[in-house]
């Protein structure tokens, strides 16, 4: 369980679901991690289980959304554990609503998060490791939802494909200083992000009826080759890959880690 050892590593959104998971992984794996999120009790909680195990971890306040926040978070981890290696840029929010039917506010409300946030998390991480001397791993989280059309989730489907082009672009301008940015599409893993999702959505489709363990039983019958929806661990193993030295010769890439979602 060295994989990330000697890593240093932020993570956003660490106080819940698969940012969790991320951070419990990297952690057994070597890494320092700090847990970034709006909710400092969840990242806190995720640091206990961290601590718990034996592993390091230290947990910060930030909302993605806003620069200073992003530009603290980072500094933060420099402070505390000399350097940055590894950023996660996880943290997002649901974003349900059809093409006609959301607002402007709701609209904005979700590409600040989910686009703005990835991005503002991207750029104080590259100052940084430029100021260190360039190297590195970042990890956009993306979706399925931004690689093929899921219906009523229009604002969600759009800043995930934003953080898909973003990814390729910084890949493009940060090779040459050994950074490396790769993007992660997970299908769905029943967090509470996808519960509220397909609640707000009203079912398996928009306003179709469906309960949410249905819409869950569906999406696992009829989406996955694998035959079962994904786990944090899941993720987390891709993540430990990409941020690891196994993964040095990749970057720009889009992987789905999704049970064959978008194979089929
Ligand atoms: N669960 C899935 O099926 C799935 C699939 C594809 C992509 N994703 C993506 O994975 C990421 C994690 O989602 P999850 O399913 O683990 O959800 P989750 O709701 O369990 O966790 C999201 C975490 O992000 C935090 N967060 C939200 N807004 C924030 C902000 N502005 N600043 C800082 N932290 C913030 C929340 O407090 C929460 O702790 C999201 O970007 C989501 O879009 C999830």
């Amino acid at each position: 369980m060295t994989r990330l050892s000697g890593k240093r590593a932020v993570i956003t959104g660490a106080g819940s679901g698969i940012g969790r998971g991320t951070a419990l992984r990297f952690a057994a794996e070597g890494a320092a991690v700090v847990c970034a999120d709006r909710d400092l009790a969840g990242a806190q909680e995720t640091v206990t289980l961290i601590a718990g195990k034996g592993g390091t971890a230290l947990a910060v306040a930030a909302d993605v959304a806003n620069e200073a926040d992003a530009a603290a978070m980072i500094d933060f981890c420099a402070d505390a554990f000399g350097g940055l290696d590894i950023l996660y840029a996880n943290a997002g929010i649901p974003g349900v609503g059809t093409g006609a039917g959301t607002t402007l506010d709701e609209w904005q409300r979700v590409i600040d998060v989910n686009l703005t946030g990835v991005f503002l998390s991207d750029k104080y991480a590259l100052k940084h490791l430029i100021a260190q001397g360039g190297g590195g791993s970042i990890i956009n989280q993306a979706s399925v939802g931004g690689l093929v059309g899921v219906a009523g989730i229009a604002p969600y489907a759009a800043a995930k494909a934003g953080v898909i082009g973003l990814t390729r672009q910084l890949a493009v301008e940060y090779g040459p200083a050994q950074i490396r940015v790769n993007a992660l599409c997970p299908g769905t893993v029943p967090t509470p992000l996808v519960r509220a999702t397909y609640e707000a959505r009203g079912g398996f489709g928009t306003d179709t009826g469906e309960s949410v363990d249905e819409t869950l039983e569906m999406q696992r019958a009829l989406r996955f080759p694998l035959g079962r929806l994904g786990t944090e661990e899941d993720v987390a193993m891709a993540a430990v890959y990409l941020g690891s030295d196994e993964s040095t010769w990749v970057t720009g890439q889009i992987w789905a880690v999704d049970g064959g979602q978008t194979a089929a």
